[in-house]
């Protein structure tokens, strides 16, 4: 919880929570198929939802603009009923803050969803450990992304790096070197529910290349995790950056890429980057790259 959050068990007048960004190194879209993901947390942006007293039976949901969807009430409506507090859904009124871009890979649903969970749980004084916040966020991750797997979600929690497995579960990297990264957004958002079905449709197309792709993919997850945790020196970030490249074009050859991302990728190697590649869902939204010191 930050700071500034106030809690009165019995009427809180304001009290907030936060959920910061992140950032999927590398793994993305395999990481539903099985294949290990190792995720960042981002937290220079993220989401603040604020609870404040509503006058008798009179709550409001304050949104931003481009967050406004019947989903974003619905979150809100699951979130209480997760906490079992459906009968006190009307005693507050729910303001959210958000600096994630939407729909642009950096887990602005899952920021979402955990800063709202840490408000309520704030608001009726019952500290929630990172694994139940992660499970209950998973339940609202749904309602937006249809079958996620679970990485968002978790890494958003736990606020520090993960390698997430949705067969072999979680590993906390606690101790880690990360070389220099820049992201960079080509401006356009993307649906996580379109580039996961379309990823889908990839591996139905082409089953047997699609395993060896997720073998692949595996491989980068597992090379990335062990650089992380050696200390490399100044070869870090040309090492990691191979295996962005490698990773880049994984994601290329199922269809989540566009031309903008790739023109991003090429303008960021040509400029001296190590090694880019696209970040998140894909169909729009950031491009990481690593770079020299
Ligand atoms: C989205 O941040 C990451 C994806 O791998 C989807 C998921 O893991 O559910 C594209």
């Amino acid at each position: 919880m930050q700071p500034n959050s106030q809690s009165d068990p019995h009427s809180p007048a304001s009290v907030s929570g936060w959920g910061c960004a992140k950032v999927i190194l590398v793994g993305e879209h395999f990481v539903v198929h099985g294949a290990p993901a190792l995720a960042l947390p981002l937290d220079s942006v993220g989401t603040r939802v604020t609870l404040r007293t509503a006058d008798e039976g009179k709550s409001r949901l304050e949104l931003p603009e481009a967050a406004k969807s019947d989903k974003s009430k619905e979150v809100v409506d699951r979130a209480f009923a997760i906490l079992g507090l459906s009968d006190r859904r009307h005693d507050w009124n729910v303001g959210v803050e958000s600096t994630v871009p939407l729909g642009q890979g950096l887990g602005s649903s899952a920021s979402y969803g955990l800063a709202l969970l840490r408000a309520l749980a704030e608001a009726i004084d019952r500290p929630l450990s990172c694994e139940q916040l992660s499970e209950h966020a998973y339940e609202i991750e749904k309602i937006f992304h249809g079958r996620p797997s679970g990485v968002d979600n978790t890494v958003i929690a736990y606020e520090i790096p993960v390698i997430f497995s949705a067969n072999e579960g979680i590993d906390l990297l606690r101790q880690v070197t990360l070389p220099r990264l820049i992201l960079a957004s080509t401006g356009t958002a993307g649906s996580t529910q379109d580039a996961v079905a379309k990823v889908r449709q990839h591996r139905q197309e082409n089953t047997r290349r699609f395993r060896a792709l997720c073998d692949e993919a595996k491989a980068i997850t597992e090379s990335c995790a062990s650089l992380l945790q050696t200390k490399f020196g100044s070869d870090m970030g040309r090492e990691m950056g191979k295996h962005l490249d490698h990773s880049h074009r994984l994601l290329q050859e199922v269809g989540v890429s566009t031309i903008e991302l790739d023109c991003l990728v090429d303008t960021a190697r040509n400029a001296g980057a190590y090694g880019a590649k696209l970040t998140g869902a894909g169909f729009g939204g950031f491009m990481l790259a690593a770079i020299d010191p």
